[in-house]
């Protein structure tokens, strides 16, 4: 079954791979879509996300990372995924999920599979990442090497 992880990654944390890598241990085919420009305070460019995501499942060879843009109903058939994946990390993510998976159900009658953050990345946000970083705080610990890499260049 080939399913499609979506999301801004902007940037990827450790929540987001441990979602992806236990997702390519139980599907056939996982599909991670990057949306481009995701709001006008992006920290990384769509090529930067789309690379550091590369570069973490270069060796894992049932992940694959593309860009899209427009519906991700459209990306989805284009792509022939079977379901759309998405990590859930509290019931705080739940209302705004529940409501966009429906709505993807109703515009393409596209299934959408919950799989629950792995408890040690339950307050794992990426939003919660740059804000920390851009007060000089420590995010070694919430996002892959070469992510805080780049951060650390921004
Ligand atoms: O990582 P994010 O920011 O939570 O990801 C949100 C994303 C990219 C999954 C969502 O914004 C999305 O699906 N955008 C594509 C536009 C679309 O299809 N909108 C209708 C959804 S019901």
């Amino acid at each position: 079954m080939k399913i499609l992880i979506p999301g801004s990654f902007d940037p990827p944390t450790n929540g987001h791979i441990d979602v992806i890598k236990r997702c390519s241990k139980v599907f056939d085919d996982v599909l991670v879509g990057v949306i481009v420009n995701p709001s006008k305070n992006s920290l990384f460019a769509t090529e930067t996300r789309e690379l550091m995501l590369t570069e973490i499942f270069t060796d894992t060879n049932n992940v694959s990372i593309k860009t899209f843009e427009g519906l991700l109903v459209d990306f989805a058939k284009n792509n022939e995924v079977q379901a759309i994946v998405k990590g859930l990390r509290a019931m705080t993510d739940f209302d705004y999920e529940f409501q966009m998976a429906q709505m993807n159900s109703n515009l393409a009658d596209f299934e959408t599979i919950f799989v629950p953050a792995s408890p040690e990345y339950g307050y794992v946000s990426s939003s919660m990442v740059k804000e920390i970083n851009s007060y000089g705080g420590d995010v070694s610990k919430l996002v892959p090497e070469n992510v805080l890499k780049r951060m650390n260049n921004v």
